[in-house]
């Protein structure tokens, strides 16, 4: 069985993200994960996910982009989203908001102080950041974001790092995200929970009711394709539920990441390759 870092180090391999992007059945497999390649594919889940009780955010997928050139297109991107909200209503209802996703740690610094730039600088208000709880550095960034106040997005973490800078028992990432979701949701400012984790969502709403702490005060979030069910669960309980919708060409290392996170994901891509 691949091991969870076999598979993130195949994230990072150009030449078998070269085949998989040009295999066709590969590219149905995907959209279990992904809404599709351009915007349109994009608005047309965040219809669904709207008509579901759901919010959601856009997401064009592309990570490491070192060029100039390479940053002007996701910029020029992003206005275009901008534009499709204004022009569709989808997603307009909470004013638009722009999170800063957050890589691996060798870039946790520097997206730090890109959000607190842009808020210190240019006044920008609506500019949020994403906490990983899987790093030793994260209740210390918390506490320092909170004096902003930043809003944070609170997840586990996505990527391969070592245990100089993260922890590597999945018990600790967990009472660690506990203790910075504790952190969040008493500083009165609203923040995403960001978890597929049945233990995390429990230990958010019975924290939330041991403190008085209202429903709309913060919210969840989960990851396109996943777990459904506690997605219409939980808006249905009346919890805030955002849904974050990844679209573009570059698929495949976010792609890898979610067979990453759970074996199971891998005996669905080999059935369906052979269907
Ligand atoms: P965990 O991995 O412990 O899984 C708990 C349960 O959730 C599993 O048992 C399974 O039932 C379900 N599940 C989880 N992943 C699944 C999958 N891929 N397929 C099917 N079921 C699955 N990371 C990052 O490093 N930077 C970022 O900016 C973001 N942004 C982000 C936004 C949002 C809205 C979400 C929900 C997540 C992220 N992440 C992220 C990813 C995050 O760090 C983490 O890798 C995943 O959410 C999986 O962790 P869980 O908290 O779900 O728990």
């Amino acid at each position: 069985m691949l091991t969870r870092s076999a598979l993130i180090y195949l994230s990072r391999q150009e030449g078998l993200k070269e085949f998989a992007t040009r295999f066709a059945p590969f590219q149905r497999i995907t959209r279990r994960f992904i809404a599709g390649e351009n915007i349109d594919e994009a608005v047309a889940a965040i219809r669904e996910i709207n008509s579901r009780g759901c919010t959601a955010s856009f997401d064009h997928l592309n990570e490491s982009v070192g060029s100039t050139g390479e940053t002007e297109a996701e910029v020029n991107e992003y206005l275009n989203v901008l534009a499709r909200i204004d022009e569709s209503g989808i997603a307009a209802r909470c004013g638009n908001f722009v999170r800063i996703d957050m890589e691996g740690s060798n870039l946790t610094q520097a997206t730090i102080d890109i959000c607190k730039r842009l808020r210190a600088e240019f006044g920008l208000n609506n500019v949020g950041i994403v906490l990983q709880s899987y790093l030793y550095r994260t209740a210390d960034d918390a506490r320092n974001l909170l004096n902003i106040p930043a809003r944070i997005r609170l997840c586990k973490g996505a990527y391969d790092e070592p245990p100089e800078v993260a922890y590597p028992e999945k018990k600790d990432v967990d009472n660690n995200f506990v203790r910075v979701m504790q952190m969040l949701l008493t500083s009165g400012v609203y923040h995403g929970i960001a978890t597929h984790d049945p233990k995390m969502i429990d230990a958010t709403i019975d924290f939330a009711n041991r403190e008085g702490i209202s429903k709309d005060a913060f919210e969840f979030q989960m990851l396109f394709g996943i777990r459904r069910d506690l997605q219409n669960q939980l808006a249905g309980d009346g919890y805030g539920m955002r849904v974050y919708v990844p679209y573009g060409k570059s698929w495949y290392p976010y792609f890898m990441r979610r067979l990453a996170e759970r074996p199971a994901n891998i005996w669905f891509v080999m059935k369906n390759l052979w269907k």
